[in-house]
């Protein structure tokens, strides 16, 4: 049976549109057999790594100053027995969360810098936890900007993380305009803007090819991934800034 958590980093935890996204993708899942858990960082009790180096000394190599006083130890031992991970994010100012980098960065402390190693992609790296960090995961972001540029900064973090840490990449799900969507939750608005529910369904489908395919298919995260707006070759068009100028009188005019 595969099992799959979600760290979701949205500081709303489980009341955001992370969350209803990330039970979209498990809705899937589950149909396909796979037990599925979420774990809301918001809700938990997570340290900043203070820095001190004190996991990189002989005498406490791999022990972190937090251990044991909070929730940290508890989702990696939840990482270990997962077989796929959904690291899901909001955007905030262009990045992840810092609650989810606050989280990421505790993890840290499960390696050793002086053990240096090479990645399988050929880069010079030091020991890991393998066990914790180099499972198959998905990368899930959400925003409000219909800019596909709000979310290049996780998307190329990822990137690395997967190259670093011998991390297949199995997906990544990006979904733009939440707040123009209603936010799963806004029914008028998803009237006006159907789309939003075909890439709601993908994202179901994409839940279902993690456990059937082992990954999200192209054109599944093409269809969870695209523009909602009803205005035909939108996305080539958005490439244009007198497009962009036009859309931003009506949508001024609009709002009168
Ligand atoms: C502090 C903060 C910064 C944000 N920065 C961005 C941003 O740079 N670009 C964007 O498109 N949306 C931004 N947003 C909007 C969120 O990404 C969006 O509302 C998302 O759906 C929130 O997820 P949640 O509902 O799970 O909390 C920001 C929201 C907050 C609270």
């Amino acid at each position: 049976m595969i099992k799959i958590i979600a760290i979701n980093g949205s500081h709303s935890g489980k009341k955001g549109y992370t969350h209803f996204l990330i039970e979209k993708l498990f809705k899937g899942s589950i149909e396909e057999g796979a037990v599925c858990e979420e774990i809301a960082l918001a809700e938990l009790n997570i340290n900043l790594c203070k820095g001190c180096g004190i996991c990189n000394t002989e005498k406490h190599l791999q022990k972190c100053i937090y251990e044991e006083k909070d929730d940290i130890a508890m989702i990696f031992n939840k990482m270990r027995e997962a077989d796929i991970i959904i690291y899901a994010t909001p955007i905030y100012v262009f990045n992840m969360t810092g609650l989810m980098k606050m989280f990421l960065d505790r993890m840290n402390a499960t390696g050793n810098s002086k053990d240096f190693r090479l990645s399988e992609s050929g880069l010079f790296f030091h020991y890991i936890n393998k066990d914790i960090y180099s499972k198959p995961f998905v990368t899930l972001i959400c925003h409000d900007n219909f800019e596909n540029e709000s979310s290049k900064n996780v998307v190329s973090y990822f990137k690395t993380f997967s190259r670093f840490v011998d991390a297949p990449q199995i997906g990544t799900i990006i979904r733009r305009s939440g707040k123009l969507t209603g936010y799963g939750k806004d029914k008028e608005k998803e009237r006006e803007f159907p789309k939003i529910l075909e890439s709601h369904k993908a994202i179901e489908l994409a839940g279902k090819e993690l456990v059937t395919k082992g990954k999200i298919s192209k054109r599944t995260q093409r269809t969870a991934n695209m523009d909602i707006f009803p205005i035909p070759f939108f996305s080539i068009l958005k490439k244009f800034k007198w497009f962009k100028e036009k859309a931003l009188e009506k949508m001024k005019l609009n709002s009168l």
